[in-house]
């Protein structure tokens, strides 16, 4: 019998797939950002390497993608997708959340699944901020990390949908003592990462001096979590959370913004996600700051067709970022850290009155 998270879990692949839960008012910001174009770029496009060494590991291009499932039959089916997919490109991904695995052991395999098709690619284990509150501990973390034999653990932060969706535990005091707790007790890197509303330079610097070694930023402008949530008050016919769905459909930092916040206050490695949807974003996110860019929403559709079309959509996103760098003329991504750039509109007034100059942004 499903229990309660699988038919949560469940609604969330249903709705991502069937309704439009993409930020309405918000950007992410990637608009703002313009490369300089190239007219002599000097180089050959077919010489371009996109190798990237992150976390100690060998990239084919700095791409991931993001966490989405686990736990349910549908959920193994896209987790394998993706797996092969990721094995194939030489590319990472994490999984969803595995509480359901480590609560009901005979769920497990739908995580596992993702190492036995990927057994060299990048896997992240993914865990709730709420659980380590409510007594996760280190028998919990490493069962997680076991599952998938996971390269990395990432810890999640949600308190938007905690403190929006009619079942959630917006119960967040004390947290950040417990992932520090976790960053000593594990010998995996541990990534914090947001799930759709940004992180704040305050905050990365909190988690920097807890012992977290990546972030993940993902922020506002892609998935949004109040979306989703609004489109499962409307199944359950409860008009509450439905309202506050709406209101808060696109609260959070955009995540060019937030990308910038964090690249430029500490010296963790960085994941750019929430509305990365092509190569020249990904090309972006890398001059920017960024280690790696992350995509989920766009990855989920071709997931429940098979891995075929998840390497489609993934070699497309490959292949822009190819000729994104062709045209500022960057062989390798060391080359395209140094690119330059021009901020403008929104995400140029965002950085000023936060206090970053987006003229003088020093490359690190
Ligand atoms: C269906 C779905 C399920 C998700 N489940 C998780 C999860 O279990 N754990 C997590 O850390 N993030 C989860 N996310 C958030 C994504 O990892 C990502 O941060 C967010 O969707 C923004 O990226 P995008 O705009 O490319 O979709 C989920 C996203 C989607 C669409």
């Amino acid at each position: 019998m499903p229990n309660q998270i699988e038919n949560r879990k469940a609604e969330h692949i249903k709705i991502s797939l069937k309704e439009n839960v993409q930020a309405r008012e918000i950007c992410a910001g990637f608009n703002d950002i313009h490369l300089i174009h190239r007219a002599l770029p000097e180089i050959d496009r077919d010489k371009i390497s996109l190798a990237s060494r992150v976390f100690n590991h060998n990239f084919s291009a700095p791409i991931l993608v993001g966490a989405m499932t686990g736990g349910t039959r549908d959920a193994a089916k896209i987790n394998s997708s993706l797996a092969e997919a990721v094995e194939e490109l030489g590319l990472g991904m994490g999984v969803g959340s595995q509480r359901a695995g480590i609560e009901r052991p005979e769920l497990e395999s739908t995580y596992k699944v993702v190492r036995k098709k990927a057994p060299e690619a990048f896997l992240i284990a993914n865990i709730g901020a709420p659980q380590l509150v409510k007594g996760y501990g280190q028998r919990e973390i490493k069962r997680a990390v076991e599952m998938i034999e996971a390269n990395a653990l990432a810890i999640h932060l949600n308190p938007l949908q905690e403190a929006i969706q009619p079942e959630g535990e917006a119960k967040y005091a004390g947290v950040l003592k417990q992932i520090e707790k976790v960053t000593d007790e594990i010998d995996v890197p541990v990534i914090v990462k947001e799930t759709g509303a940004g992180i704040s330079a305050e905050v990365a610097k909190k988690l920097e001096e807890a012992g977290v070694q990546g972030i993940d930023v993902s922020g506002a402008g892609g998935t949004s979590w109040a979306a989703v949530e609004y489109y499962r008050a409307e199944i359950h016919k409860d008009p509450f959370h439905k309202r506050l769905g709406s209101i808060f459909w696109d609260w959070g930092i955009p995540t060019v913004a937030s990308l910038v916040e964090v690249s430029q206050s500490t010296e963790v490695t960085v994941i750019t996600s929430g509305g990365v949807r092509t190569g020249i974003d990904v090309a972006k996110s890398i001059v920017l700051g960024s280690h790696l860019a992350s995509m989920s929403t766009p990855v989920l559709l071709p997931a429940t067709k098979g891995s075929d079309e998840v390497k489609k959509t993934l070699h497309f996103i490959i292949e822009a970022l190819r000729n994104t760098m062709f045209l500022v003329g960057a062989n390798s991504v060391d080359d395209l850290k140094k690119a330059p750039v021009v901020i403008l509109g929104d995400t140029a007034d965002w950085l000023e009155k936060r206090g970053f100059n987006p003229r003088t942004l020093a490359r690190r």
